[in-house]
């Protein structure tokens, strides 16, 4: 559930997405608002067992409201994406680069999760039409419609965080949200494929194909695709990519 893309991404988005039927270009922003709780009532909580004196709140943010999460959500990415399986020496002006796309994106959602005002976890989530060429082509072949596809970039949560059901509760905010727009059928994210020999590999290392599965999505089989990315030891690799596809129901 991760993409790292540097050059020239949100042109190729934008043009894409203006030549596929049914999907609105990138760079025309929601004519809607913008920060929405996610409840409707003010910002939903998650519980969080680990400190019963925090405060767990989750916002749902659309449009340009989207563009002040993220600075935030640039440092998630880069403190989280250096661990294993990642290990992706990131900079932070290629964050803001890519993650731009979400608050100019139609369709395009945030959902941050704070504890008391710091940023502890968050979502995004695109209409893959509105997604990169390359990772569009690896869809080629499914037997799925692109624009009945809802693309979720990432799902992160800091690790003082995990382990205590945010993730769970987070996705079925996004799947409710993503419903909610109607046109969707099918949540699918990208996962990163290391050899389980990998040196870099923690000995209690739980790979996120677990989480995966217990979420209800499911690897699509040939939809692959790899992306390029400077790791933490200075060397630039190609990376396998793996495509997950779930139902919304
Ligand atoms: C993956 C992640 C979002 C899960 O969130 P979480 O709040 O820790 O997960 P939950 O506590 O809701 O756990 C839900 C289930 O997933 C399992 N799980 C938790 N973390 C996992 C991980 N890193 N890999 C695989 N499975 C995991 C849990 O064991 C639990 O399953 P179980 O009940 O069968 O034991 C979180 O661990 C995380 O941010 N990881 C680092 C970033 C990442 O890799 N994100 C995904 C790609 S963008």
């Amino acid at each position: 559930m991760m993409v790292m893309q540097t050059k020239n991404v949100r042109r190729r988005r934008a043009a894409l997405a203006a030549a596929l039927p049914g999907c609105q270009p990138a760079g025309r922003v929601e004519l809607q608002p913008s920060v929405a709780a996610l409840t409707g009532k003010g910002a939903s909580r998650l519980s969080h067992t680990g400190n019963d004196a925090q405060t767990i709140t989750t916002q749902l943010l659309t449009g340009p409201a989207i563009a002040a999460s993220l600075d935030g959500i640039a440092s998630l990415r880069l403190a989280i994406f250096r661990e294993y399986p990642y290990l992706y020496a990131g900079r932070r002006e290629d964050e803001l680069g890519y993650l731009r796309i979400y608050a100019e994106a139609r369709g395009a959602f945030v959902m941050t999760v704070t504890d008391s005002g710091t940023l502890a976890g968050a979502a995004t989530g695109i209409p893959l039409c509105h997604e990169d060429r390359q990772l569009l082509a690896a869809f080629a072949g499914a037997s799925h419609a692109v624009d009945e596809i809802f693309y979720l970039g990432e799902l992160l949560f800091s690790p003082a965080y995990r382990n205590h059901g945010l993730g769970l509760r987070l996705l079925a905010e996004v799947e409710e949200h993503v419903r909610s727009l109607g046109s969707y059928r099918y949540l699918t994210c990208a996962t990163v494929v290391r050899p389980a020999s990998h040196p870099l590999r923690p000995p209690a290392y739980l790979p996120i194909d677990r989480f995966l599965a217990r979420t209800g999505f499911a690897a699509l089989a040939g939809v692959t695709t790899s992306f390029t990315w400077l790791e933490i030891d200075g060397v630039k690799r190609d990376h396998p990519m793996q495509f997950w596809l779930k139902a919304l129901r």
